[in-house]
């Protein structure tokens, strides 16, 4: 099975941006935790990031028939985008939405996400290991479909 990871906008600074929100982790070192996991699951992965909606649209729309999987971690436009919740609903790929931070726990405008409805669930909170998390719900995913 094939898993693909998507990033969105501003996590490329992780590391530096917030770190009393989103940690002190950089994206590259989610990246090699995933990648060491994932080869120990015997799962390929492919992760990504942009600060570009298009390309991130693009990009779902391309996972269909390539990916078993696609863990979306869409930044701020988790919570603007009817473009990527269309996408995601397009290519009926089976979706896991992914926050470092507990979006409900903080400003108002972040309790909305307009993928999660399209999205087989939502985890969010637990930093860095909210990637590793989604790792092991997207392998026993495809365990029991
Ligand atoms: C985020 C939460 C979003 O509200 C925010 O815009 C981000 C990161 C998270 O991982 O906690 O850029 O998706």
């Amino acid at each position: 099975m094939k898993i693909l990871f998507l990033n969105g906008p501003n996590l490329n600074l992780l590391g530096s941006r917030q770190p009393e929100v989103y940690g002190r982790t950089t994206l590259a070192d989610i990246e090699a935790e995933i990648r060491q996991r994932a080869t120990k699951l015997g799962v390929e992965v492919e992760f990504r990031q942009s600060n570009i909606e298009g390309e991130l649209v693009t990009w779902v729309q391309e996972a269909k028939g390539k990916f078993g999987v696609l863990i979306l971690n869409a930044a701020a436009y988790t919570h603007t985008s009817v473009a990527l919740r269309d996408a995601i609903s397009s290519v009926q790929l089976p979706t896991i939405e992914v926050h470092l931070s507990n979006i409900h726990a903080r400003e108002e405008f972040r309790h909305r996400s307009l993928i999660a409805g399209v999205c087989i669930g939502q985890i969010a909170g637990f930093g860095a290991q909210s990637y590793i998390l989604a790792l092991n719900a997207a392998v026993n995913i495809n365990l029991t479909q």
